[in-house]
């Protein structure tokens, strides 16, 4: 499950930034279609965090991380869906890479360096 989320959240940047290339080239059309891959690429995220995150529900030392760590994905997702929204639109987006820095660092920490199961088989 740990290698379905890495390749849903891999994925999932790679996918934003070949939208947000082909908006920016004034590829309006090619841009969406990468953009509604990315929305069902959402999916096999939430599939496979909500499937990682069951089991901290135990009231264990580490169920308030989880939590963070689950409330700080679906923060990510929200802004890589407002900035392919706000591109093309050419609204703003400095807030928005702002939010995204901030919630990678927590995603990775708490991925990666909190949480115990990283980069795990099954
Ligand atoms: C774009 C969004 C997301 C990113 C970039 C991200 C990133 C990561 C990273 C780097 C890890 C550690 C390595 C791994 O197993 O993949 C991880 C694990 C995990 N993620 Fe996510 N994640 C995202 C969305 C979510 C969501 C939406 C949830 C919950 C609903 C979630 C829950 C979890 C849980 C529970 C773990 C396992 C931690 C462990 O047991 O070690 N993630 N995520």
């Amino acid at each position: 499950m740990t290698h379905l989320h890495i390749t849903g959240w891999v994925l999932g940047f790679i996918l934003l930034a070949i939208s947000y290339a082909m908006y920016k080239k004034g590829n309006t059309k090619a841009g969406k279609i990468v953009h509604m891959i990315l929305r069902l690429d959402y999916l096999l995220i939430l599939y496979s965090g909500g499937d990682l995150i069951t089991p901290y529900f135990n009231g264990g030392s580490l169920m308030a991380e989880a939590i963070v760590k689950g409330v700080a994905g679906i923060w990510m997702i929200a802004i890589m869906e407002m900035i392919l929204v706000r591109l093309p639109k050419e609204k703003p987006l400095k807030v928005l890479w702002i939010q995204f820095v901030i919630a990678l660092i927590i995603l990775l920490v708490l991925g990666f360096v909190r949480l115990p199961m990283g980069i795990q088989l099954g």
